[in-house]
């Protein structure tokens, strides 16, 4: 018997014989997300500094679990931010991003926990792509929550910064149909492998999750799991 997995392969493929049908399409999301009446806290942009090379740092990178107390600095998650959600250049009316897509549809919405950061008070916050600003969804401490969410995870407590990213789902399945599920999971990857790579060169440590109870995290952000959902979250702190 056919599994799932199988199915979904199989009825998502292109061939010769046809692309997948058209589907089912919720609504026609905005390009960016944006949460109009939240206090909005502008992140500095990323300057020129000396780093170690590209080599190096994808032969250090590494998963750190164990974090130190001490807070990561405002400049640091912006930087992190930037890496997952920066903006390279405007083309064609378009915002073209460090990151690739496909069909340049950028579905990842990226959210962040904040537990310590300098200079940023703890809470839940949104980037908001096209002004490179945070956007404050909740306040307080919800690490609780979110490790319980993530079958009890303590690193997403004991790191100064959790990443979580969600994908509006139609902003890629107007285009390319329930192709887009490959497409949206492609996508993550690549955010979550900037997300490695830049904290280690800022000798910082990340761990990337999959683990996680899904509605508990979607209910965490105030996302409904169909039209927005959580794909996968990465955690960051100074390894104790
Ligand atoms: C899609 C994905 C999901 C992962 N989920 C978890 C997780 O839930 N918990 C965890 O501790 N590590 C998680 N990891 C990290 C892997 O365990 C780690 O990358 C792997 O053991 C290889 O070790 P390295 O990253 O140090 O090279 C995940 C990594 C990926 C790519």
């Amino acid at each position: 018997m056919e599994t799932l997995g199988e199915r979904f392969q199989r009825e998502t493929k292109y061939s010769r014989k046809g692309r997948p049908p058209a589907t089912r399409v919720l609504s026609h999301p905005e390009e960016f997300k944006a949460y109009p009446q939240a206090p909005r806290f502008p992140l500095p942009p990323p300057g020129e500094e000396p780093g170690p090379g590209i080599w190096q740092v994808m032969g250090a990178r590494r998963s750190v679990r164990d974090f130190s107390p001490q807070a990561i600095t405002l400049g640091a998650l912006a930087r992190l931010l930037w890496s997952v959600g920066g903006v390279r250049e405007k083309r064609w009316g378009f915002l073209f991003r460090i990151v690739p897509s496909a069909g340049a549809l950028y579905p990842v919405e990226t959210y962040v926990m904040v537990n310590r950061v300098e200079g940023l008070d703890r809470g839940l916050y949104h980037l908001h792509v096209p002004t490179f600003s945070l956007e404050l969804v909740k306040e307080g401490d919800h690490s609780r929550t979110l490790v319980r969410a993530a079958l009890g995870q303590e690193m997403v407590a004991t790191c100064g910064v959790a990443f979580i990213w969600t994908a509006v789902i139609d902003r890629c399945r107007v285009k390319y149909g329930e192709r887009a599920f490959r497409y949206i999971y492609l996508d993550a990857g690549h955010v979550g492998q900037n997300l490695y790579l830049a904290a280690t060169s800022l000798g910082l440590g990340c761990c990337t999750i999959g683990a996680f109870f899904d509605d508990e995290v979607n209910q965490v952000l105030g996302v409904d799991g169909l039209e927005e959902a959580v794909l996968y979250l990465g955690v960051v702190g100074i390894p104790a």
